[in-house]
């Protein structure tokens, strides 16, 4: 049987259509909208679009405003934060919030089972397993059908009252109906968590804006869980999964949820409360050999989750049992957490290396003593800038704790004071550039120090590296080894000079074969006929990444247009704001760079805008796409060009968002992945092709 809010939202959207809904439907509307809410935030299966969910959202909002009497707090409507959060009260948990015993191996859960087997007079246990999420530790509470309060872990004795926050992630419901399940007032524990995908764009736009990047998703949603303005919680997107029923208390003359006798049916209670809870992941076992099997299968599998797992929880199912073993003063006795392989690791900090980059910006970077973590040893880390190596107080000789994060590049978490020895030196930042000498700035609202000679080999160096980059020119055959090769024997000193190469004096270069040399005299003259948007974006303008270049590409005819255009003008491009616009202004002012472009435009560059033969006819728009594999017939490039003609979004990893992947021979990790992932289509060139259209022909 459907859920008749489906009809009723058929008959809302018939009706809105025609005529403004009336305040006698106000309540149908809610909960129609709250439907939804949980059809795509809970379950990401929307049943309407976007815009209808908008319409029918819009008349809540114009109902409720001329009524206000009519608003009610857990109303859709009241998610909205109108005002800063002056500081964040402390509140009492009502039950402490307890943390959970470790262990790492199957004997720890071996012995775990022995204790309950004495604790409970029975040979075999009934667990419940579920994932131990990595996230910040929340506590919500429920009082009439309304969330009225969302507190932080703290001590575990009394939290922080972050309620104006917790109100904006979108996977908790402001309504919940436990008044149906007899129940007044409810406590539950869960984690906030920021899927991986998110984390990944939210670290990037923190670098493109010169920050540095969070070591894990953990930090980042704890975090954004403190912030005090609501709306820029909003932003973050977090999620939020909840575990536990920690407290509830009856309506009058009500008795127990049936569902109430084992954790399980508390998970699915929650579930059908409209939370997300573990519903799709726990599983119920007979003694404990099951359960370390699902335990060690869980683990192979860590990486295809959209968001950051530990390990496991395991948990005693039977809520009699449970409340018989009690807890010690730190944590449940029925319960035990199953740690997966570390992720982090402690090491020494050597030295500091000081690297200069394309736009002149000098990062540390640390040198450490080899650690392995997760199958990868890491002996260095980028250490971001001044502010940040006194944020985490680093010292020279420090032991510190680093972290690989799933695909995160590594990272120092902290620094471990309590380790030194008292001989570990202060990390002193230069005031010359490493390379050049030439005296460093630093603009006041930056971190970063900068070199300012255009001229510094190893600005140079780095611009050309960037410059022959797969996702700029794509110069094969020219990488950073053979950029630097030539730069060092006095054969390549700028961008242009790429395409002046003296091919003889490179012919005679040791490693260089006859065949090799004319494969890179090839891909370097191929490059010239690349599009507009893959110059603009080897430039290294600061700023203007490959969207932005796209994006600019597509606004002008000729690259030499920008440098006629005034401050205003350029910000009146499409996705232009002060920062990006200011940046390319200085860049096209500059004499220096116009005669580079001239000098491009001469040895045969493009730097005209191609005319557009192809039409972009939208009909992949909001779809997203990744390849992987060597296609048969197509580049990666091309593939990805064809996809984005259509309106499709190109991904840069495998995640839940991710609509079709296309892969092609040795595929590798991502289709492992994807496979996973049940929403994800997987596609060969063949069907790819046919998908846009362009069925090959046979
Ligand atoms: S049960 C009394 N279940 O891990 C109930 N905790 O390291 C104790 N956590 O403080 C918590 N996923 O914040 C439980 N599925 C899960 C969990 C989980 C993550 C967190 C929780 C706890 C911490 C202990």
């Amino acid at each position: 049987m459907s859920d008749p809010r489906i009809e009723q939202t058929r008959v809302l959207l018939r009706q809105v259509a025609r005529s403004p809904l009336g305040k006698e439907q106000i309540e149908t509307l809610r909960s129609v909208l709250r439907f939804h809410e949980h059809r795509y935030y809970v379950l990401h299966d929307p049943l309407i679009a976007d815009p209808e969910y908008d319409l029918l959202y819009k008349e809540l909002e114009r109902l409720e405003k001329e009524d206000p009497a009519l608003i009610r707090p857990d109303s859709p409507t009241q998610r909205v934060a109108r005002e800063l959060t002056a500081e964040f009260p402390t509140v009492k948990h009502l039950v402490p919030m307890l943390s959970l015993e470790n262990s790492y191996n199957a004997d720890d859960l071996l012995d775990f089972d022995r204790k309950a087997w004495e604790q409970t007079g029975l040979e075999t246990i009934e667990y419940c397993v579920e994932p131990k999420f990595d996230g910040g530790s929340i506590s919500l509470i429920y009082e009439n059908d309304r969330l009225t309060r969302g507190a932080t872990r703290g001590d575990g004795i009394e939290g922080d009252d972050v309620t104006p926050n917790v109100r904006q992630i979108r996977s908790l419901p402001l309504h919940a109906p436990l008044s149906d399940h007899g129940i007044q007032q409810l406590e539950i524990r869960g984690e906030v968590l920021m899927d991986k995908e998110k984390f990944r764009q939210y670290n990037e736009s923190l670098m493109e804006e010169g920050q540095p990047p969070l070591a894990n998703p953990r930090n980042a949603a704890s975090g954004t869980l403190r912030l005090k303005d609501p709306t820029q919680v909003a932003k973050r997107n977090l999620e939020a999964i909840v575990y536990h029923i920690s407290y509830f208390t009856l309506l009058p003359g009500k008795s127990t949820p049936q569902s109430l006798q084992t954790h399980e049916g508390s998970i699915e209670l929650l579930w059908n409360l409209g939370f997300r809870s573990p519903q799709g992941e726990k599983r119920v076992f007979k003694g404990i050999q099951a359960v370390i099997d699902y335990c060690h299968a869980f683990e192979a599998e860590r990486d295809a989750l959209p968001y950051e797992i530990d390990g496991m929880v395991i948990k005693v199912n039977e809520l009699s049992l449970q409340e018989k073993m009690g807890m010690t003063s730190h944590h449940p006795r029925w319960a035990i957490a199953f740690k997966f392989k570390a992720r982090q690791a402690t090491t020494k900090l050597l030295s500091v290396d000081f690297q200069v980059g394309r736009t002149g910006a000098v990062t540390p970077v640390a040198k450490l003593e080899p650690v392995a973590i997760g199958g990868v040893t890491v002996s260095s880390i980028s250490i971001h800038n001044e502010e940040y190596i006194r944020e985490k107080d680093l010292r020279l000789g420090d032991e510190v704790l680093i972290e690989r994060a799933g695909d995160v590049i590594p990272q120092i978490v902290k620094s471990l004071p309590d380790a030194r020895s008292g001989k570990e030196k202060k990390i002193v930042f230069p005031r010359q550039c490493p390379v050049c000498q030439h005296a460093l700035h630093k603009e006041e609202a930056e971190a970063v120090w900068r070199c300012g000679n255009w001229k510094c080999p190893a600005q140079s160096v780095e611009r050309m590296i960037h410059f022959v980059s797969k996702d700029a020119m794509d110069i094969r055959g020219l990488g950073e080894a053979n950029i630097r090769k030539f730069y060092e024997a006095g054969l390549l000193n700028d961008i242009p000079g790429i395409y002046e190469l003296n091919y003889e004096k490179i012919g005679a270069m040791e490693g260089f074969g006859k065949k090799s040399v004319e494969k890179l005299q090839q891909s370097i003259h191929a490059s010239k006929k690349q599009p507009l948007h893959r110059l603009l974006y080897g430039l290294g303008i600061r700023f203007v990444g490959e969207t932005t270049a796209k994006t600019l590409a597509r606004q002008i005819t000729h690259l030499l247009d920008l440098k006629e255009k005034s401050l205003e003008e350029l910000q009146q491009l499409e996705d232009i704001g002060p920062k990006v616009g200011g940046s390319i202004h200085q860049f096209f002012q500059e004499a220096s760079n116009i005669r580079l472009l001239e000098r491009l435009g001469s040895l045969g560059l493009t730097l005209q805008q191609e005319a557009k033969t192809k039409t972009t006819d939208g009909s992949l728009s909001g779809k997203t796409f990744l390849f992987t594999g060597t296609l048969p017939t197509l580049k990666r490039s091309e593939a990805e060009a064809l996809a984005e003609e259509k309106g499709g979004q190109i991904l840069s990893g495998v995640s839940a968002k991710l609509n079709y992947l296309v892969v092609g021979e040795d595929a590798g990790s991502k289709l492992e992945k994807a496979k996973k992932i049940n929403t994800i289509k997987i596609l060969n060139e063949a069907e790819f092709l046919e998908l846009i259209g362009k069925p090959a022909s046979s």
